[in-house]
C-alpha cells in the first residue's frame, strides 16, 4: 500500500538497520529469546526482497555486534548457527535477485564453519551489481576507527603517505566500509533510541529513524512508511532552506 507512495528517485542509497527488540518479542509470547531470533530471520527475508525490489542500493543490518558475544553461549550459538543456515538456505534468492553479500567486523571471531559459510556466500555473489546487502558480524564501530587509525598510522611511519595526506576521503577508504557510501537512513526497531557503536562515522549525516515495532514483527510496510517519512524529510548537510532551493 505504502509502495506506491515511495518516489523511486530519491530513495536513500543506504539504509543501515539496527534490528532489535528479538528478546523482548520472544518474551511476549512465552518463548525463549532464541525462538525470536529465529522469527528475527524472517523479517530480514522480507525486508532484504523489498529493498531489492523497490532499488535500495545498499542494506546493511546488524546482525551480531562484538558486545553481542556476552550473551549466553546457548544464545550465542543459536545466533551463529541461524547464520549458518540463512547463508544456505538464501544463496540462491541472493542470485536471483542479484544481491552481492558483503561483511563487515572482526570476522576471525567468528566460528570457522560460521565465516567459512560467509566467505563462500560473499565470493559466489560478488559479481551481482543489483543491491549489496553488508552484514555487520562481530563488528563495533570504535574498533573499526581502532584499526583504521592503526593501518593509517603504520603508513605514515613507513613513509607511504604523510600526514597531511589524512583527510576525510583517506579514513573512509581504511574502514570496513570503505567500498560503500554513507548511510542516509538508519532505522532502529524496538523503541530504543540508541546508536549502540554502530557506523558511527558513516552515519554522520544519516536520517535517524526509530520505531517501537519489534523486529520479528518489521514487515515490509514498516520498510515503505520508515523510506516515506525519510522522503518527507529536509536534508540540509548543514546548508540552509533558501540555498537548497
Ligand atoms: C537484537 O534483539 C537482535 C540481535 C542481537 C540479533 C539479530 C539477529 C537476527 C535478526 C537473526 C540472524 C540474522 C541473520 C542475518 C541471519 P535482542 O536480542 O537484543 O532483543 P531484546 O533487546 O528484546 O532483548
Amino acid at each position: 500500500m505504502n509502495e506506491q507512495l515511495i518516489n523511486k528517485d530519491n530513495l536513500p542509497k543506504h539504509i543501515a538497520i539496527i534490528m532489535d527488540g528479538n528478546g523482548r518479542w520472544a518474551k511476549q509470547k512465552g518463548k525463549l529469546r532464541v525462538f525470536g531470533h529465529e522469527n528475527g530471520t524472517k523479517s530480514v527475508r522480507k525486508v532484504v526482497e523489498a529493498c531489492a525490489r523497490i532499488g535500495v542500493a545498499n542494506l546493511t543490518l546488524y546482525a551480531f555486534s562484538t558486545e553481542n558475544w556476552k550473551r549466553p553461549k546457548l544464545e550465542v550459538d543459536t545466533l551463529m548457527k541461524l547464520l549458518v543456515a540463512s547463508l544456505r538456505k538464501e544463496l540462491s534468492t541472493l542470485q536471483e535477485n542479484r544481491i552481492r553479500l558483503n561483511a563487515i567486523g572482526t570476522l576471525d571471531a567468528l566460528p570457522a564453519k560460521a565465516k567459512k559459510e560467509l566467505l563462500e556466500v560473499i565470493e559466489k555473489t560478488s559479481k551481482n551489481d543489483r543491491m549489496t546487502l553488508t552484514l555487520a558480524l562481530s563488528y563495533g564501530s570504535r574498533e573499526e576507527l581502532k584499526s583504521a587509525v592503526r593501518e593509517i598510522a603504520d603508513k605514515v611511519k613507513n613513509n607511504i603517505i604523510s600526514k597531511d595526506d589524512i583527510d576525510e576521503e583517506l579514513i573512509n577508504n581504511h574502514l570496513y566500509t570503505h567500498d560503500l557510501p554513507d548511510v542516509d537512513l538508519l532505522i532502529r526497531t524496538s523503541g530504543e533510541h540508541r546508536i549502540s557503536n554502530f557506523l558511527l562515522w558513516q552515519i554522520a549525516y544519516a536520517e535517524l529513524y526509530f520505531t517501537r515495532t519489534l523486529w520479528p514483527d518489521f514487515t515490509e510496510e514498516h520498510l515503505f512508511e520508515a523510506i516515506l517519512n525519510y522522503q518527507n524529510r529536509e536534508r540540509r548537510f548543514g546548508k540552509t532552506s533558501e540555498q537548497l532551493n
